[in-house]
């Protein structure tokens, strides 16, 4: 009996239902279409094909043959295999084959999965995009948070000052530190951070100097308290501190109402 699928067809077929397979039930991770275990199968399968294909062709010959061999004994094969349309006017005669069955089965099977996405769509998060966007949205930002707490912290030797820690460092300033020293840094109880008068001055750089004072605390005024060795601030928001502090103190316009100078007057660079 003769394959009603033409190998090549048999091929995309194949191809298609391992893809459609990976797709639903590995959760359209892609990965494993690349694995060399499925790379081995799918060569497989194309020895296969290729083998079906040519097995095909030499039983289809051996049919034509035979159908030309009876061709003129008996019609029968031959008439009841190709019908004609005779259109009679213009004396052109149509082969009227049948559709072949696997193109019927494709559009079927294309019109029972599009009701299926259509009505899953409607009433299921299956292959819902925007439900699958958020979902891969709230776990990046998990992953991005995760990574942010791994993150080595920073310290004094690591510490600089960096333009896109200046928002975040503002922030913070504002939750922790704007009581005492205001919030544009121009002093409360606390000092001035924005004039060059620093009553503690341990560090070379300014950057090292704030990152220090806030680590440490001061060791004369215990009002200012060790925010980083006491736990309370982790290095790396220190470190956003130390860049806003720097920036306030570097770039900024001055305070309307500055406290004035406390310390000794310091040429950081
Ligand atoms: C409870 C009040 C208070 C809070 C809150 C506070 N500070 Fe201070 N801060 C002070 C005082 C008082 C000093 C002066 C310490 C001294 O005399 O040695 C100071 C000193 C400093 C200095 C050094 C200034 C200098 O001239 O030596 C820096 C920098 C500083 N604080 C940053 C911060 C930051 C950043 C925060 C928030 C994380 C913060 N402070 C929170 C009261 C505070």
């Amino acid at each position: 009996m003769l394959s009603k699928h033409p190998s090549l067809i048999k091929m995309f077929y194949s191809f298609f239902i391992i893809i459609f397979i990976f797709y639903v039930f590995l959760d359209g991770d892609f990965y494993y279409i690349k694995h060399p275990l499925s790379i081995i199968i799918y060569i497989l399968l194309l020895i296969i094909i290729i083998l079906s294909y040519y097995i095909d062709n030499i039983i289809i010959n051996e049919k034509i043959y035979f159908i030309n061999k009876n061709k003129n004994k008996n019609n029968f094969i031959y008439s009841k295999k190709i019908k004609k349309i005779d259109h009679g006017f213009d004396g052109i005669l149509e082969l009227d084959n049948k559709i072949p069955k696997w193109w019927k089965q494709i559009f079927i099977i294309t019109i029972v999965m599009s009701t299926l996405y259509f009505f899953s769509f409607l009433f299921t998060n299956f292959a819902n995009q925007q439900f699958e966007y958020k979902i891969a949205y709230k776990n990046q930002l998990k992953k991005i948070k995760e990574y942010e707490k791994k993150k080595p912290q920073a310290n004094l030797d690591t510490v600089k000052f960096d333009k896109k820690f200046i928002n975040d460092g503002k922030k913070l300033f504002n939750e922790n530190c704007a009581t005492c020293h205001n919030v544009d840094g121009g002093g409360n109880i606390g000092p001035n951070l924005t004039d060059d008068y620093w009553i503690n001055h341990t560090e070379k750089t300014l950057i090292k100097n704030i990152f220090y004072i806030i680590w440490n605390g001061s060791k004369n005024n215990k009002v200012m308290r060790a925010f980083g060795a006491s736990g309370e601030i982790k290095g790396n928001d220190i470190e956003k501190l130390s860049s806003y502090i720097y920036f306030i103190n570097k770039k900024n316009k001055k305070p309307n109402n500055p406290k004035s100078p406390e310390g000794d007057k310091i040429n950081f660079y």
